[in-house]
């Protein structure tokens, strides 16, 4: 994916009004906007079940993609053999069509979540394999064109990085993710395919286990299209080498998104402890926008009201950018200012101020200072002025000064007409005078 450096000047204002504090009025810019602008998407996982309300008008207003939490699961669409309930699964796909967001579905392979028939069935490689691929092809189908990301696999590694052994490992081997990925790019060719896995978001033993799998399954032609980094993050422990481990993938020929951030803490939250998450949130974010190949963000929802952390962690929570009333948090000013638009090289400035340096019975030495007052260097200068009072230039240094009748005109040598952003040249001349020596009422710098 090509980042798009577009950049959008009118949102500046407003994206850097959001905010030291954490609080988000309601005119500041959201923060699907922010990141269209910067080339990137930003999503959230959603529970179907809440789209209604306040919830589904920030989920809506804030995020330009949705990923349903549960919904897509196979334990959701498919609880018994052959028999598919989209009814779940459709309401999340109808919300993001209506609000203009993409569609990341989770998950098509993953061992947990599973209908107990998979779960718990006996099988042999072969009918395995079939059962596992007709749920690729017929939940893909059936969202063909309208999912723009599959998260085919998700989790196959173990903590060590190697092949965790669910039913699909332990029954197929390795060769059921490249099985899975085929049938889903069979299903779909213009939908992206993602590997998606946690505790792979830094360098180590996992994401050098999945670097190694995604090598393999590259070099064997399987229709890899991205790797997920679920990013479930303790507070204060974002990894040092996640923009590091992002770019090694991408170096690989793949795209890279975070697809389930959170940063839980252990409650309750205190100012510090949020001032902690909202860098944590931008470090991610800036992590993703440095490299060019990552697509996107994704919070694993975006409410404290709508997170898996209480029920998995008992004593800790707090761990998306908004709190449990839907206001915002620091974390999502962190996201505002992280995606806050890049200023633009603006056009060079140029400001001229005339000082008389010492003055004597019939002369005086004068002195013109250029400041570029622009964001751009400045290529070269030329200064101009009326003497009110006949004042005559004689001499003149570091520029070439030229005097027709009262006006006068000053254009920089070949050393000193470049003048960077923010930078200044000086030029002088001696004059005479008779009567007054009052200053020129302006200067013109071009
Ligand atoms: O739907 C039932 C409901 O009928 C019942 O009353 C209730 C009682 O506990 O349970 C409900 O199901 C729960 C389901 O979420 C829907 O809320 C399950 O117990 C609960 O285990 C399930 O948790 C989900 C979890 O995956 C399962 O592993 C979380 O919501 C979901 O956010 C979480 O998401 C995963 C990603 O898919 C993969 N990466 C890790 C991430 C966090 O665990």
């Amino acid at each position: 994916m090509l980042r798009r450096l577009t950049v959008v000047t009118a949102l500046l204002a407003a994206a850097l009004t959001a905010t030291a504090t954490g609080t988000a009025a309601a005119a500041d810019t959201p923060l699907r906007d922010l990141a269209e602008a910067r080339g990137i998407y930003l999503g959230t996982a959603v529970t179907g079940g809440k789209l209604t309300g306040a919830y589904a008008g920030t989920a809506a207003a804030q995020f330009d993609s949705v990923t349903p939490g549960n919904e897509m699961k196979w334990g959701s669409v498919e609880p018994v053999r052959g028999q598919y309930s989209w009814t779940g699964a459709d309401r999340i796909a109808d919300f993001a069509e209506a609000h203009g967001q993409r569609l990341r579905g989770h998950t098509l392979v993953w061992h947990s979540q599973l209908p107990s028939w998979v779960e718990n069935g006996t099988w042999t490689p072969d009918a395995l394999r079939t059962v596992m691929t007709d749920h690729v092809t017929t939940q893909v189908t059936r969202y063909k064109g309208r999912v723009d990301h599959w998260d085919v696999v998700n989790e196959p590694l173990n903590e060590d990085g190697t092949l965790r052994r669910s039913v699909f490992g332990a029954t197929l081997g390795e060769s059921y993710i490249g099985d899975a990925f085929r049938a889903a790019r069979a299903a779909d060719p213009a939908a992206k395919l993602y590997l998606n896995d946690y505790s792979t978001d830094g360098l180590g033993a996992k994401s050098d286990g999945m670097y190694t799998l995604v090598e393999r399954l590259l070099a064997q032609g399987v229709p890899v299209d991205g790797v997920g980094f679920q990013a479930h993050l303790i507070l204060g422990q974002v990894p040092s080498t996640l923009e590091a481990n992002l770019r090694r993938f991408s170096d690989l020929g793949v795209d890279v998104a975070i697809t389930e951030l959170d940063v839980r803490m252990t409650l309750p939250a205190t100012e510090a402890k949020l001032a902690q998450q909202k860098a944590d949130y931008a470090a991610v974010t800036r992590a993703c926008l440095a490299v060019t190949r990552c697509a996107g963000l994704t919070v694993w929802g975006f409410t404290d009201s709508d997170s898996w952390i209480p029920d998995f962690f008992p004593g800790q929570g707090a761990a998306t950018p908004y709190d449990e009333g839907l206001n915002p948090k620091p974390a999502y000013a962190g996201i505002a200012e992280a995606l806050a638009p890049v200023t633009p090289p603006g056009p060079a400035g140029c400001a001229a101020t005339y000082t008389v340096q010492s003055q004597w019975g019939g002369g005086f030495t004068g002195q013109v200072t250029v400041r570029n007052t622009g964001s751009a260097p400045l290529t070269g200068w030329r200064v101009a002025w009326e003497y009110p009072a006949g004042q005559r230039i004689t001499q003149a240094w570091n520029a070439a000064v030229t005097q027709t009748g009262t006006a006068v005109t000053a254009t920089h040598l070949s050393y000193n007409g470049t003048v960077p952003a923010g930078g200044s040249a000086t030029f002088g001349f001696n004059a005479s005078w008779t009567g007054t020596n009052p200053p020129p009422a302006a200067l013109t710098c071009a």
